[in-house]
């Protein structure tokens, strides 16, 4: 439960959607299944395994993995932490959006007609504020180890957002002009296939399933010994990926019908404009065509979308505060708040240098860092685990995972396919 609230976050609703978008709608669908499937999922049963195997923060667990070379894995482990706390400072941003959005319609019936419009209003000040709040909420439910109690809950909310998206789906569907939303989501134009098109939709598949800087080896090392890794695993993506399907045919359609309107979402040159905050833009306009019930769409579309960028935050956060507690022996609550504010200050760098950094941190760690170190998640599992301490760790909840078709394909598999594919990051730009 709590891996697939890890799981399902911005990078659903906001980053699939937005990168279908701007590369060609279906090709980018196919090419993202296929990288879910082919790539991620093995890659998913890996860093858990080794999470459960270890039993103990991500640096601790790799040790274990490769005991011959305890500083290599203390270096990985380090690696991992520096990418998802960068994930997580532009991710705050991100959903420090979200936070303005359900906010400024309650403040306008409130009638403080300016502060609304200052919370919908793209500004360093209005980025700084709400990000801040946002990371509070984080260190809050990481700080008192809540996270139990979330997780239960966004569970329960989380068919109340599927039931939200397909209601909101069908209601675009019939307005004017999401046809062609939905045709370009749909229908392949095999034009737009390309080397970086690959690429993205490979970073994209990391980041939605949040691999490769030690969050689900984290959750791993919380899952009990009976737990079927392969499955639980193959259930976290589907649910993942289903959410993300859903969520394309909502926003693409929403962006056409706001581009019949008189909205501009492409340039001259067929390149997405404003393409970051283009969905927070797109979908309180299809609110306000609601009538007086889009007010209460959104606001519970917005309370949801928060929570479940919450259910993200705090496994991003999990990772470097479960490292400063189990190797540097730091008290939950003085790790969370050091490492929270230490975000915070790199966040604020963020929001004010918007243009120059945002795009760039964003590439470096969802398209490079996590497909890299997740190459070596893969080579280790593959290469420097001893195959049978593998199967003894998958078998504790799969007994007869030794007969089954996963065995006979995964283990080589996660030792050639998945990094050789990997390897495509350093080649192809
Ligand atoms: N997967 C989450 C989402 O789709 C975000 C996330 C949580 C994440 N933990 C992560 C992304 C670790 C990268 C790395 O919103």
């Amino acid at each position: 439960m709590a891996a697939a609230g890890s799981a399902v976050g911005l990078g659903n609703i906001w980053g699939f959607p937005t990168q279908a978008a701007s590369n060609g709608g279906a090709v980018f669908l196919m090419v993202y299944l296929l990288m879910v499937f082919a790539l991620a999922y093995p890659l998913l049963v890996a860093e858990l395994t080794i999470g459960r195997y270890g039993n103990a923060d991500p640096i601790t667990s790799l040790r274990k993995v490769w005991p011959q070379q305890k500083a290599l894995m203390g270096l990985v482990g380090l690696a991992g932490m520096i990418a998802v706390s960068l994930i997580l400072s532009f991710y705050a941003i991100v959903a420090g959006w979200l936070l303005g959005y359900l906010l400024a319609p309650i403040c306008e019936a409130a009638g403080l007609v300016s502060l609304a419009h200052w919370l919908e209003t793209f500004g360093s000040g209005r980025n700084l504020v709400l990000m801040l709040i946002f990371m509070w909420l984080t260190v809050m439910v990481v700080r008192s180890g809540v996270a139990d109690g979330i997780e239960k809950w966004s569970t329960r909310l989380m068919p109340v957002l599927l039931l939200l998206f397909v209601v909101m789906v069908i209601y675009i569907l019939t307005q004017d002009g999401a046809w062609a939303g939905l045709r370009l989501y749909l229908v392949p134009d095999f034009s737009h296939l390309s080397p970086k098109l690959i690429v993205s939709a490979m970073g994209q598949a990391f980041f939605s399933l949040s691999l490769g800087v030690c969050t689900m080896m984290v959750y791993g090392s919380y899952l009990s010994k009976s737990a079927n890794l392969p499955k639980t695993a193959a259930q976290v993506a589907l649910l993942d990926t289903g959410v993300a399907f859903i969520a394309g045919m909502l926003i693409l359609p929403a962006m056409f019908v706001a581009q019949h309107n008189g909205v501009v979402i492409y340039d001259e040159s067929g390149a997405l404009l404003a393409s970051d905050t283009l969905v927070f833009s797109v979908l309180p306009t299809m609110f306000d065509t609601m009538g007086p019930v889009g007010m209460i769409v959104g606001i519970l579309f917005f309370v949801l979308m928060i929570i479940a960028a919450l259910t993200s935050s705090i496994s991003m956060l999990e990772v470097p505060v479960s490292c400063a507690i189990e190797e540097l022996n730091l008290k939950r609550h003085t790790a969370v708040w050091w490492i929270g504010g230490f975000i915070c200050v790199i966040s604020a760098v963020i929001v004010f240098n918007f243009d120059a950094l945002f795009g760039r941190v964003v590439t470096m760690t969802t398209a490079y860092a996590q497909p890299i170190i997740g190459m070596i998640f893969a080579l280790l599992v593959g290469w420097i685990w001893h195959r049978d301490k593998v199967l003894q760790e998958i078998r504790k909840g799969y007994p007869a995972v030794e007969s089954s078709l996963f065995w006979r394909i995964w283990p080589w598999y996660v030792r050639i396919v998945c990094p050789v594919l990997m390897l495509l990051v350093f080649f192809v730009q």
